[in-house]
């Protein structure tokens, strides 16, 4: 087996000043969030962001999100770190952002807000706007300290491919690619950052769900808040172009595992052997199962022993994961990259995946992210 170029560092203070010096020389590295680990580079540094894209394989039309320090608590301090151009927002929308800066930094909620010039074009691909997040990591906000800049950084993974949750994860991804990753262990939450765009005076949209949920930005701005996420039903086209406009990066196909990867029918609630038929349980699924080794990866413990059931008629061999035995959904988006990752590089050959459908909390993003892992096989079947 080739030896991964990537080190994996402990976060020690001489590590933390060693990487900071790597960063300060236009270099990038593996750093740890609270959502996923991000890959890094001086936001200021055209080279650097460039090396960013060409390490990632990442089309130049996906926009990276600019991690920043404490200092940067509210929108005349991200105008005087030159981040934003804030004479482009209304004294609304400016009483808006601050609410949420407030409520929810540092945190895993991304801003889009009007981009400062000093912010190279590179970073957002061209558009006026740049992607703010200022995180909750420890490590993370030390390595903005002692670089002295803020810092670009997206999931560290290769593109189109499952966000890393662990330092092993992006060895595994840009191990090739990077000298040095800092490890942080497991990402607290394990799903990227919601994010969210103002793109009008009267309007607030969510472009990505995720741990900061619609209900939570509707308390606090107390106005009703948009939602753009992909739905079961496959997205036309048109949607999806007009939509990827917004956001370049969200194509809905996203964050897939490379073996195939279908969604089962319904939730647990519904998967019982009186209400499906053998066959209604693989109904997504084109190509024959039976004497195939096959990854389920399941909500709760619910459905677990009835899928045992039906494999063992249907002569496939199962692989479970459970994301939460109690269908907790904190533990089952920290679950979620990491298990799709593991099926992916075990021996099965196609991965099944139970729809989440709780709307609540992490459920919206769950749900999001499963949707998008199968969305090639779903365009294939329907
Ligand atoms: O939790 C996170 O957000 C993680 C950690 C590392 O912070 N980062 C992350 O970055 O998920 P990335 O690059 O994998 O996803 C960021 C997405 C882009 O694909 C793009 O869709 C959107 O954020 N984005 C960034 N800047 C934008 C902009 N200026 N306008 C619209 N969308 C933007
Ligand atoms: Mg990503």
């Amino acid at each position: 087996m080739k030896i991964p170029r990537a080190k994996i560092l402990a976060p020690t203070l001489e590590n933390l000043k060693f990487v900071s010096e790597a960063l300060q020389n236009n270099e990038i590295i593996g750093m740890p969030t609270e959502t996923v680990y991000g890959l890094a580079a001086n936001a200021r540094s055209p080279l650097a962001i460039a090396r960013v894209f060409q390490a990632k394989s990442r089309p130049y039309f996906d926009p990276l999100i600019v991690h920043l320090g404490l200092e940067g608590n509210c929108v005349s301090a991200l105008a005087e770190m030159k981040l934003i151009d804030s004479a482009q927002l209304s004294p609304e929308q400016r009483k808006k952002i601050d609410r949420m800066i407030k409520k929810f930094w540092p945190g895993p909620l991304t801003l889009i807000l009007p981009k400062h010039p000093d912010i190279p074009d590179l970073v957002s691909s061209g558009l006026p706007q740049v992607g703010l997040r200022m995180p909750t990591h420890q490590i993370a906000q030390s390595l903005i300290h002692f670089a002295g800049f803020p810092l670009a950084a997206p999931s560290a993974n290769r593109f189109g491919k499952i966000s890393p949750t662990s330092a092993e994860a992006v060895q595994e991804e840009l191990g090739d690619r990077i000298d040095w990753i800092l490890d942080g262990g497991t990402c607290e939450i394990g799903l990227e950052s919601t994010i969210v765009t103002i793109p009008s005076e009267s309007q607030i949209e969510i472009l990505r769900p995720g741990k900061v949920t619609q209900a939570e930005l509707e308390e606090v701005l107390e106005v009703p808040i948009s939602i753009k996420t992909i739905n079961a039903s496959h997205l036309s086209k048109e949607v999806e172009e007009k939509e990827s406009l917004k956001s370049p990066g969200l194509l809905e196909s996203h964050y897939a595992p490379s073996k195939p990867c279908y969604l089962l029918p319904c939730s647990d609630d519904k998967l019982t052997i009186h209400s499906f038929s053998l066959n209604d349980l693989h109904l997504n699924v084109p190509i024959p199962l039976q004497d195939k080794e096959v990854g389920y990866l399941l909500q709760s413990n619910r459905s677990k022993s009835w899928i045992k059931t039906v494999c063992h008629e249907m002569n496939i061999r199962p692989q479970i994961r459970v994301l939460s035995e109690t269908g907790n959904l904190v533990e089952s988006a920290q679950n979620l990259f990491k298990f799709m990752r593991e099926m992916d590089s075990s021996e099965v050959e196609v991965i099944l995946v139970e729809p989440c459908e709780s709307e609540q909390g992490l459920g919206r993003a769950i749900q999001d992210r499963i949707l998008r892992a199968t969305a090639h096989s779903r365009k294939r079947v329907f």
